[in-house]
């Protein structure tokens, strides 16, 4: 795997064909699969739970899943994603009442874990929790939906957590998700980002492969 990561967000993908369009999309070159799961409670919108991260595995797609929490409360759906093929497992602190315990609770279950904060939740959110994170993920959008917009100020927080992982010695990835495409990735990843979610932005071109070469092109730079 190179060290940039592209991770096509299945919300944007054909539900109707699931297995076969992330096949797709991985055979195009992508690394991961990021997996948006919705709850109409913590966002206001509803997708899909641990059967059909199953559903995947059982098809056939082997790639590592990183699944995205937007629900409240976290914690009892953790095993239920770890048993169902989940690699990583990030959520919002805003939705566990004890941050700490909910980032052992993953990794208990084997898998990594990791942090999302959103365009407003400060960074000291991250202070006390540095040693437990194997992934930060910054939304550059307010959770919720696919197709909305880069937020600018996001690129100066990027830099700031770069910096806190460069300061703590971990390897940690740092995620980006939102609005990323092959005209902003290259600035997103100069601030520090080395995971990109994009689900728009590939999904909505016919040939995803073209995209996804686009945006290594971009990264190689
Ligand atoms: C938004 C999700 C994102 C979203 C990204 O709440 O977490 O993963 O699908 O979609 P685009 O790339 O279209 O902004
Ligand atoms: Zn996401």
């Amino acid at each position: 795997m190179s060290s940039y990561l592209i991770a096509p967000s299945i919300l944007s993908a054909d539900f109707a064909r699931l297995g076969e369009d992330v096949e797709k999309v991985l055979a195009a070159g992508a690394d991961v699969v990021h997996f948006d799961v919705m709850d109409n409670h913590y966002v206001p919108n509803l997708t899909f739970g641990p059967m059909f991260c199953q559903a995947l595995r059982d098809y056939g797609i082997t790639a590592p899943i990183d699944v995205h929490l937007m629900i409240e409360p976290v914690d009892q759906i953790v095993p239920a994603f770890a048993k169902a093929g989940a690699n990583i497992i990030t959520f919002h602190p805003e939705a566990s009442k004890h941050v700490d315990r909910t980032l052992q609770l993953i990794k208990d279950h084997g898998c990594q874990a990791g942090l999302v904060l959103n365009p407003a939740t400060p960074l000291t959110t991250l202070e006390h929790v540095l040693d437990k994170l194997d992934v930060i993920m910054l939304m550059s959008v307010n959770p919720g939906f696919g197709g909305q917009t880069f937020i600018p100020h996001t690129i100066e927080k990027l830099r700031q957590v770069r910096a806190l992982i460069e300061q703590s010695g971990r390897k940690i990835r740092l995620e980006i998700d939102g609005g990323v495409n092959v005209n902003n990735i290259k600035e997103i990843a100069e601030a520090g980002a080395d995971m990109f979610v994009a689900g728009s932005a590939i999904f909505s071109q016919p040939d995803y492969q073209k995209v996804i070469n686009e945006m290594r092109e971009q990264l190689s730079q």
